[in-house]
């Protein structure tokens, strides 16, 4: 019996050491496990009470009751304060110093260019069109000998580019991509293909190498140049205004006929003659005309059947217009100070 209480106190005193010692919940957890479980050192105490004479057993067990109650307690507080004290802690770690400055992202826009080409689109998406892309380098084939433009044509003087092979250049113009969907799609026939074309030009503020194009095709049947106009006053008009009408001035493309120029009415004054219109009151847009019945029997559609019109919009010349921007190359230096202004 007496051997039992020896026990039962030094277990109560090594357990009261550890348990001060332990700092975290985990450790309080293996204590108790190891005092108060199965195979704790309590429960094999307690096993040693069946070697005990049976009057002495009651006394003993109430011994161990109240050991086992007394660990019980003791580690009940000391998981209540370690709890407590993790508690403060991760509530300090996770403290957001609201006094400190917060990381600005600074937040991008949309370049001019992107935003005129979608404007451009999306009036030809509201008519039906869908958008068609092709290669910007390009078969010599595409770029000029399926548009009636045969070498030596005197057409391909105005449109010099970079050869990468006698064959294979950097297009001129998005008008390759009306063949390519001819050649493979049956009319009707209504896209627009938004692109980078390539000029030998030296650059200044009306010029660039690079430039951005944004073709038009539609064929059917029964297609005249008075759809070509209506279709273009719209796109006049969602671009620049209700007010802005559309002029036409005869011109020569190899692959329409007839062909055209397309002007609009100054956005600015109106059409009476300001310094954005340079006194003339209408500024050059796009080219545009008949698709020639060559290029749709080259690409395999019948012109007694089927006609067509086309025409090819500058974005670059769109967008200095719709935003006001005087010299091009401002949208190519990539100057954050310009970029920024189109949010
Ligand atoms: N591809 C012509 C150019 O770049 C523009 C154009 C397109 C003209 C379609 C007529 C029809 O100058």
């Amino acid at each position: 019996m007496d051997d039992l209480r020896t026990s039962l106190e030094r277990i109560r005193g090594q357990f009261d050491r550890e348990a001060r010692a332990a700092g975290s919940s985990q450790e309080l957890e293996n204590l108790r496990v190891r005092y108060l479980g199965k195979k704790g050192e309590l429960t094999s105490v307690l096993r040693l009470m069946g070697q005990l004479p049976a009057e002495e057993r009651p006394a003993a067990g109430q011994a161990a009751n109240e050991t086992r109650e007394a660990i019980e307690a003791a580690l009940a507080e000391r998981v209540a304060v370690v709890a407590a004290q993790e508690r403060t802690l991760r509530l300090s770690e996770e403290k957001i110093d609201i006094t400190l400055p917060g990381i600005r992202r600074p937040m991008g826009a949309r370049h001019p260019l992107s935003k005129a080409a979608d404007e451009i689109c999306d009036v030809f998406l509201g008519l039906g069109y869908s958008i068609a892309e092709g290669p910007e380098v390009e078969l010599d084939h595409y770029n000029f000998e399926m548009l009636n433009t045969p070498a030596g044509h005197p057409a391909r003087d105005t449109q010099d580019t970079f050869y990468i092979s006698d064959s294979v250049l950097l297009r001129t113009q998005t008008s390759p991509v009306q063949v390519r969907v001819m050649e493979s799609t049956r009319p009707p026939i209504r896209i627009v293909c938004p692109g980078r074309v390539y000029r030998s030009d030296t650059i200044d503020a009306t010029h660039s190498a690079v430039f951005h194009q944004i073709e038009g095709l539609a064929v059917d049947k029964g297609i005249t140049m008075g759809d070509l106009v209506g279709s273009l006053q719209l796109y006049a008009r969602r671009l620049f205004g209700e007010e802005t009408k559309i002029r036409l001035r005869p011109h020569h493309f190899p692959f329409t006929e007839p062909s055209a120029e397309v002007d609009v009415s100054c956005w600015v004054c109106g059409g009476k003659g300001c310094r954005t219109c340079k006194g003339e009151g209408w500024v050059e847009m796009l080219g545009a005309g008949m698709v020639h019945p060559k290029v749709l029997v080259g690409c395999g559609i019948d012109p007694e059947v089927y006609s067509g019109f086309a025409f090819g919009i500058g974005v670059e010349r769109t967008a200095m217009a719709r935003f006001g921007i005087e010299d091009l190359r401002a949208m190519y230096e990539n100057d954050v100070r310009f970029l920024s202004q189109f949010k």
